[in-house]
């Protein structure tokens, strides 16, 4: 069944925020009782529900589910007493408390859509966030209607395991090979946390002390075999668990929590309460089968689901328009935990890397929409790094600016007022604001307003900075009013020290933190009495203190001087990537970058020598800039020029470090950390791109190794040129993990992303390869989705022929999934900043594609892609 499915060319129907009333029925209790059979489930829904206003129909959402039978207190309906249009089932004349019955039956095994109850490898499961719950039974399955959920599953004894949200209370025999389970969650609850999954899984335990003394089982499911797979998914939960009490004083609130590694999934993980069920690339890892990296993300993933148990569940969101009020606070949180795991300078550049190549895109694009949207037709578009990264960003500001103790009491004021509640961004705000010695009410503009602000430094003289802001219009079109930018500001001196000054005269520090919230200011600096602050750098933006595009006066020596000496970790990175910048704009150009190229390698020299920094921030700040960044800075951006020059200059470096990338690459001792092993990749890289003939044979060998970070990192080096030992090594690599679903994405996205391996004609016949699902969203993404982002030399083909391919494959990936279809057809949208001709045929398969019967999703990614809303 397709849904809301669109006539050819139709605008979409769009839910609009100031829309929003509160429900005219409350669900205090739902008892659920679902039936598992061969080739359907049937679903029996009793809801205790509860008037707020007079003489209203109560009305039920249902999606791709066939209605059985209607009862109110006991009593069976039939027409017109009830009426299905349109996916509401309306039923009139309900007394003002009462006690609705409905039956209907879904079809889980042809639910290709995997929202939710669906089958993945033998076993069922749910998603049901957002709007999911409707495709079980008929309910209201708005956030703010909450409800006390008891769940019957009943099953053959094939599926051995029968879980859902709370406690186990019973359990039996259910006749005829069948047997079920009964379970109690509590905690009142939107009916998009809730889940269920019934499967034959192996069970790892374990268990946790809570900080009042109270022990959690601990339950993790995979499929029989994975067992050994999940030590680190574990740890990371426990490491969760921990640091939210230490940190926000939160202790967990059940006796058990679950989590379900599932094969098939359209994102990372969801925060059903009690029962997080997770896409099993993000359980499954140890450091044979992930990387490093892999290995963080998975802790991450398993810190940011466990953190919505009081970001999102305990505390909800209203209506979806506030989604970011749940994952842009549970961002900032898995993200201040992974520092504290790690290291916070890397983790900061990482994610303003991240942020700024996939949030700062779509804030430049026609699905440009602000952390708080004013209307969507489809909410699943709206699971963005908009409302997920940029939304954590302005937490992170207020936080910059109260400074960390008044965060937390305005924390502890909001989980006060509003736990069990359904509430808002302003909610939220001004519990923040309650606690906060600075006024916030100027950051309810953040929530309003799209777009990434430029601001612009630049000194008049040596003791005053100018500032500037200017937020250039958008797509979403909302008003481009200064907003509030803490700036963290430093001034280097020629010792590499930060100076103490005051700022327009107030107190004397070695860094402040300046609010500006106008279109412009002066900020006047003064040094400490008897000294100067003649020769000292500005060192803007410390931590990247706004998500903002900095110009400033600096020249590209005091740049070079900052990348060797700041002492701000981010403002250090940025400063090389302001070097690689240069010299990849330089070449773009057609001239000469040597003057540049050795001021980065010379700031290099100084780095790799400087024992006091870490491998893996090293490493960081050695990466040349991402494709999407570079593009973005030089536009009309020729991506397949910008790619090669991205490579050139990579080679540029790894010739200048020549002697240190050979000596560093093939010492074993610096194969024994993460850190180390950053760095390894690193210089492998830059020394495979400049053809050293020595370090690429050890990347050959190294390509072997059983330590999957060391593995991985000599593969995607050799996948960067065109040579025999690349081939050798993909091979080797291709018939070592065949038999391994999840490690085997990891070669489909080096075959995807190379110019190399992957012609359209090279990617069919990806899809055809024996381990390629096309149900899979991991598979999906691992070949077209990588093809589509990371292959820039092959997507981007001048005759088109890469848009097409893509455009032909959306088609049919959208009748039968359309979240990722949508997600997929956005780098059709991603056009503003090429060349005239590629603008032109991106909007041609766009037109193509309107011209079919999409679903929702598709339809309103197609039609901003074209400008229409
Ligand atoms: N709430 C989930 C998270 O951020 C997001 C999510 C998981 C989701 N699965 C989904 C959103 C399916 C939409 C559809 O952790
Ligand atoms: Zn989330």
């Amino acid at each position: 069944i397709r849904r809301h499915a669109m006539e050819a060319n139709q605008t979409p129907h769009f839910v609009q925020r100031q829309d929003y009333a509160a429900p005219d029925w409350l669900i205090d209790k739902t008892d659920l009782k679902v039936q598992i059979f061969d080739d359907h489930a049937l679903c029996q829904v009793r809801l205790s529900v509860r008037a707020t206003a007079d003489n209203r129909p109560v009305i039920l959402q249902g999606e791709g589910i066939e209605l059985i039978s209607v009862t109110v207190d006991g009593r069976h309906l039939s027409s017109p007493d009830y009426e299905v249009n349109g996916g509401e089932l309306t039923i009139y004349t309900v007394p003002d408390s009462a006690v609705i019955e409905v039956s209907s039956k879904c079809n889980p095994y042809s639910n290709t859509a995997l929202e939710g109850l669906y089958a993945s490898n033998g076993m069922l499961c749910t998603q049901c966030e957002p709007e999911g719950f409707r495709r079980i039974c008929y309910y209201s399955d708005r956030p703010d209607v909450m409800s006390v959920f008891t769940t019957h599953i009943e099953a053959p004894t094939s599926f051995i395991n029968l879980l859902s949200n709370g406690n186990l209370i019973e359990q039996g025999e259910a006749g005829e090979g069948r047997h079920y389970a009964l379970w109690h969650d509590p905690h009142p609850k939107p009916s998009y946390l809730f889940a269920m999954v019934a499967g034959d899984l192996a069970r790892v335990e374990d268990r946790f002390i809570t900080a009042s003394g109270r022990t959690v089982d601990l339950h993790i499911y995979v499929e029989a075999g994975n067992e050994h797979l999940t030590a680190h998914a574990m740890a990371s939960l426990k490491a969760s668990m921990r640091w939210d009490e230490q940190v926000y004083g939160l202790e967990y609130d059940l006796d058990l929590f679950q989590i379900v590694a599932v094969s098939h999934f359209n994102m990372g993980a969801m925060e059903n309460k009690g029962l997080n069920i997770f896409n099993s690339k993000f359980v499954l890892a140890d450091e044979t089968t992930a990387t490093d990296d892999d290995l963080a993300r998975v802790e991450s993933i398993i810190a940011h689901e466990y953190f919505h148990n009081w970001t999102g569940n305990r505390v909800t969101c209203r209506d979806w328009f506030q989604l970011t009020l749940k994952e842009g606070l549970t961002v900032f949180r898995d993200q201040c935990f992974s520092a504290d795991m790690h290291d916070d300078g890397v983790k900061r550049a990482e994610d303003v890397q991240m942020l700024r190549t996939i949030q700062f895109a779509e804030d430049a694009s026609p699905t440009s929409h602000p952390i708080r949207p004013e209307r969507y037709a489809e909410i699943n578009n709206f699971y963005t790094p908009t409302i997920y990264e940029k939304g954590a960003e302005v937490i992170r500001m207020m936080h910059t600016l109260m400074g960390g103790a008044a965060f937390r009491d305005g924390m502890d004021i909001y989980f006060d007022r509003h736990d069990g509640q359904a509430v808002t961004c302003d909610d939220f705000l001004a519990a923040l604001n309650d606690a906060s010695q600075t006024d916030l009410s100027s950051f309810a503009r953040w929530y309003s307003q799209a777009g990434t602000p430029d601001l612009t430094v630049s000194r008049t003289d040596e003791t005053c900075l100018h500032l500037k802001q200017a937020l250039m219009p958008t797509a979403a079109k909302t008003a481009t009013d200064p907003l509030p930018l803490p700036i963290r500001l430093a001034l280097i001196g020629s010792d590499g020290q930060p100076q103490p000054f005051s700022i327009n005269g107030g107190r004397v520090a070695s860094e402040h933190v300046f609010l500006f919230d106008t279109a412009e200011a002066m900020v006047e600096l003064s040094p400490e009495q008897g000294q100067s602050l003649s020769g000292a750098v500005p060192s803007v933006l410390r931590g990247f203190s706004a998500p903002v595009r900095l110009h400033d006066d600096l020249n590209r020596q005091e740049i070079a001087f900052l990348a060797s000496h700041d002492t701000d970790p981010m403002v250090r990175y940025e400063s090389f990537q302001r070097l690689f910048h240069e010299a990849i704009s330089l070449r773009l150009a057609g001239q000469d970058d040597s003057a540049v190229a050795d001021a980065v390698a010379a700031a290099a020299q100084t780095l790799l020598s400087d024992m006091s920094l870490r491998d893996d921030f090293k490493a960081l700040a050695l990466s040349v800039p991402g494709q999407a960044e570079v593009e973005q800075r030089n536009m009309p951006a020729d991506p397949v020029a910008i790619f090669r020059t991205r490579i050139d200059v990579m080679a540029s470096l790894g010739r200048h470090l020549h002697d240190i990338c050979q000596q560093m690459t093939g010492q074993t001792e610096n194969y024994g950390t993460a850190s180390a092993r950053a760095l390894v990749a690193r210089l492998l890289q830059l020394a495979v791109c400049a053809g050293d003939e020595q370090v690429t044979a050890q990347a050959e060998t190294l390509s072997d190794n059983q330590n999957m970070t060391l593995s991985m990192a000599a593969l995607k080096a050799l996948c960067l040129v065109d040579r025999p030992e690349s081939e050798r090594a993909l091979k080797r690599f291709h018939d070592r993990w065949k038999d391994d679903s999840l490690v085997i994405e990891k070669w489909f996205m080096m075959m995807a992303s190379s110019a190399h391996t992957a012609t359209v004609a090279q990617v069919s016949e990806l899809m055809t390869h024996p381990a390629y699902d096309p149900k899979n969203p991991n598979k999906i993404r691992s070949v077209l989705g990588v093809f589509a982002s990371a292959n820039p030399v092959r997507f981007h083909a001048e005759d088109g022929s890469g848009y097409q391919f893509v455009t032909d494959e959306l088609l049919k990936l959208d009748a039968q999934n359309p979240q990722i279809a949508a997600r997929l057809g956005l780098v059709l949208t991603r056009f503003g900043h090429l060349s005239e001709a590629r603008q032109q045929q991106m909007r041609l398969c766009l037109e193509g594609l309107s011209s079919h019967e999409l679903s929702a999703d598709l339809t309103e990614v197609v039609s901003k892609g074209l400008g229409k809303g």
